[in-house]
């Protein structure tokens, strides 16, 4: 008898997630209809904006009632297949659920095929993070060779690839990070040229001495203090990406801070907010990029894995204490073959 677990929204998280907002339960293993496949789970992303899908109110992917169950990006094994595209033992990723099994649309799902590297750099590298840094470095922010970029939470999945496209283009990279180690890694083997760890010092210091030529280019992850510390160090005609504010993904009310608006005047400077969907119809071109650096050595990853489904809210949770280095991955093992 084979089960099937699947995690659902137990109720809406108040501040930083725990334990008790998530529950584990059993359901059968799916039946495909016509066009649809079972997969087996084997990798589940687990991702920031997830956070956003567990309010009430709008974030730009639909928020997720209590009681429905998680979706995330999985790999996982054809089990059985109903699409002319897929067969069972095939490796395939889409937008699946927080579960040992489940079933997608043929239509929807992807075959994996990630060379030499692991199934999960789906997830990660080759996958929706490393297309955001992608089209936020090339489209967004668009540096010249020469600039100063500076970017935030850079040990973490979309960061970590971001410093080093930087580094391709030419430009001085200084990544922000949460301890030392992350800094070592960002300067030993990832190639940026300098690190700060945040927790450890006073960014406005660290920054004045890591860009003293000051910053063209900043690639936001986090928001909050650390963003504002930047802001400060903008050049004239400086850009500004803005990826995403994770500082700010548990706060209940508005945040409020240092008001860095008429920094933007005097440097004139521009913002600009992205989201990676938007380049759907370009989601070939980066992955043919980022394969190919990631073969040639040009671009470094990392993961963390965790083990077990019933980790991953504990993984979910890491993101926002920061676990991790490089994409946050569960390994996901089901009880039996269906
Ligand atoms: N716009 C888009 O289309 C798009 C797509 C993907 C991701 N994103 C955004 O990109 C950002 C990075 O995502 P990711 O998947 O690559 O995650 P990640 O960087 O792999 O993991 C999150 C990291 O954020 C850092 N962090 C957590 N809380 C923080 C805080 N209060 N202050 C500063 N740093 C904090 C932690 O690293 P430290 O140890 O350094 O604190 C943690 O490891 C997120 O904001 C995410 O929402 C946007």
């Amino acid at each position: 008898m084979v089960t099937n677990r699947q995690f659902v929204l137990a109720r809406r998280p108040e501040g930083k997630p725990t334990d008790d907002d998530f529950e584990l339960v059993e359901a059968d293993v799916p039946d495909p209809g016509p066009r649809a496949v079972l997969v087996r789970t084997r990798y589940l992303s687990v991702d920031p904006y997830m956070r956003g899908r567990m309010r009430a109110g709008e974030s730009y992917a639909d928020p997720w009632a209590v009681g429905d169950v998680l979706q995330g990006a999985v790999v996982g094994e054809v089990v059985e297949s109903n699409h002319p595209d897929f067969a069972a033992g095939d490796t395939v990723t889409g937008n699946l659920q927080w579960a040992d099994y489940a079933v997608a649309d043929g239509d929807d799902l992807v075959g994996v095929d990630t060379g030499d590297v692991s199934d999960s750099a789906a997830l990660g590298v080759l996958g929706m993070p490393g297309r955001t840094a992608y089209f936020g470095v090339t489209d967004v922010l668009d540096p010249d060779p020469g600039d100063t970029v500076v970017v935030s939470a850079a040990a973490g999945a979309v960061g970590s690839v971001v410093g080093q496209l930087a580094k391709l283009n030419g430009c001085r990279v200084v990544g922000i990070a949460g301890s030392d180690g992350k800094v070592a890694h960002l300067e030993d083997d990832l190639g940026f040229d300098a690190g700060i760890n945040y927790a450890d010092a006073d960014v406005a210091d660290a920054l004045a001495e890591a860009v003293p030529d000051g910053v063209d280019g900043y690639f936001d992850n986090v928001g909050g203090p650390i963003t504002d510390a930047v802001f400060d160090h903008l050049n004239v005609r400086a850009s500004v990406a803005v990826c995403g504010q994770i500082a700010l993904y548990n706060d209940e009310g508005v945040p409020t801070g240092p008001r860095k608006l008429h920094t933007l005047v005097e440097k004139r400077a521009s913002v600009e907010g992205f989201l990676v969907g938007d380049y759907a119809p370009r989601f070939a071109e980066a992955t043919e990029r980022l394969v190919g650096w990631v073969q040639s050595g040009d671009v470094a990853f990392r993961e963390t894995v965790v083990d077990g489904l019933e980790n991953a809210p504990d993984a979910f949770v890491g993101l926002f204490e920061g676990e991790n280095v490089g994409k946050q991955v569960v390994r996901v093992e089901a009880e039996s073959d269906a």
